[in-house]
């Protein structure tokens, strides 16, 4: 028997503060006006300072577990994608089991910058098809709000907090995760990293001084990177699922900058009524973006069972990732 992972729970949180451009204005050298031309963005949801990235992973797979009807007890395996964890060592993923009280289920961190959940999608999906395990947690969440420099006007303003979370499941019927696509380019690490705080470059006064600690892009080349590599991304993943194009009911594209979605559309000749955006509301959620997005898509009922949504997530390694999806189980 062909056992497929279909997506059996979704959900999303978000932290209550809402940091506007607006807000942002008194605080660096921007205005709202740049900061929506360049990238698409409004506001950004910022953690409290009692949050970080393992309570919102573990609220937002509470309310995955609960849209599954699947009980925490019941959860084999969890899986935190982020760039942001709690620590370097315990693994997020293991705060979450502990929170969550998933007794059985084994837990590990993965990280591939933004394109960590979509990577996450695909490593579950193979435990499911092996038939190792039955119910897989797969969580993508972010506090980047503690690695920005927020006297650093070309980053601070791209960035929010959140978490998204898929429970997977065992299916008979061809549905679910039905493709995915994983790539890196190591030879490009630098234009997106945050240097100090680990084994190259241990925590130090001079670190400290030198502002290592915060996150270092060069935004005009993880630009052309995305705009290069998701296109060819997206097809990929769809020829391995044996679809068209045409047959994509919802493109949903990692949340960055809405000129980088848009050039996708475009490149992908899909009009961007198919294409799911909130990166106004949400700025970049790196790790989350995909999730959130997904739960906010099925919530405003823009995905009904039996359509194919396309995910595709570009982002620090360099990193990209897509992935087909059929919905329903
Ligand atoms: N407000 C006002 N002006 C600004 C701001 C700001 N917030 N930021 C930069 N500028 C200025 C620059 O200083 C520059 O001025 P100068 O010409 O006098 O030097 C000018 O605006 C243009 O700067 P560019 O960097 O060329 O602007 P660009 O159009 O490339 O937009 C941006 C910058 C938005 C960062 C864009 O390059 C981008 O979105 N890149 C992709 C970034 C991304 O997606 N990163 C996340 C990857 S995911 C992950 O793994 C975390």
């Amino acid at each position: 028997m062909i056992r497929y992972a279909a997506i059996r729970g979704w959900g999303f949180y978000a932290p209550d503060r809402v940091l506007s451009n607006f807000d942002l204005e008194q605080m660096v050298d921007t205005s709202d006006e740049w900061i929506r031309e360049r990238t698409g963005i409004s506001e950004r949801h910022i953690a409290a300072d009692t949050e970080c990235t393992s309570s919102m992973s573990a609220e937002a797979a509470r309310r995955a577990l609960a849209s599954a009807g699947v009980k925490a007890s019941d959860i084999d395996l969890i899986i935190v994608g982020s760039a942001s964890p709690d620590y370097l060592f315990p693994a997020t993923a293991c705060l979450v089991q502990d929170s969550l009280g998933a007794s059985k289920a084994g837990a590990f961190d993965l990280e591939a910058g933004c394109s960590s959940f979509i990577y996450g999608l695909s490593v579950a999906s193979q435990f499911i098809a092996a038939g190792t395990f039955d119910n897989v947690l797969v969580i993508g969440a972010e506090t980047l709000s503690r690695f920005v420099n927020w006297k650093d006007r070309r980053t601070c303003v791209l960035f929010g907090d959140g978490a998204g979370a898929v429970v997977l499941g065992p299916s008979e019927q061809p549905t679910g995760v039905l493709s995915t696509v994983l790539g890196a380019d190591g030879s490009g690490g630098d234009y997106l990293s945050l240097p100090a705080g680990s084994s190259r470059l241990p925590a130090s006064h001079e670190t400290v001084d030198n502002g290592d600690h915060f996150i270092h892009m060069s935004g005009n080349e993880v630009f052309k990177f995305a705009v290069r590599i998701i296109g060819d991304a997206v097809e990929q993943a769809i020829a391995k699922a044996g679809i068209r194009i045409e047959d994509v009911e919802l493109f949903i594209p990692h949340q960055a900058n809405i000129r980088i979605i848009q050039s996708a559309a475009k490149r992908l000749r899909l009009p961007m009524e198919k294409v799911f955006v909130n990166v106004d509301k949400y700025g970049n959620t790196s790790s989350a973006s995909i999730p959130i997005a997904l739960s906010e898509a099925v919530a405003s009922g823009r995905v009904k069972d039996g359509d194919h949504l396309a995910f595709v997530a570009f982002g620090a390694g360099l990193t990209w990732a897509s992935a087909v999806v059929k919905w329903g189980v």
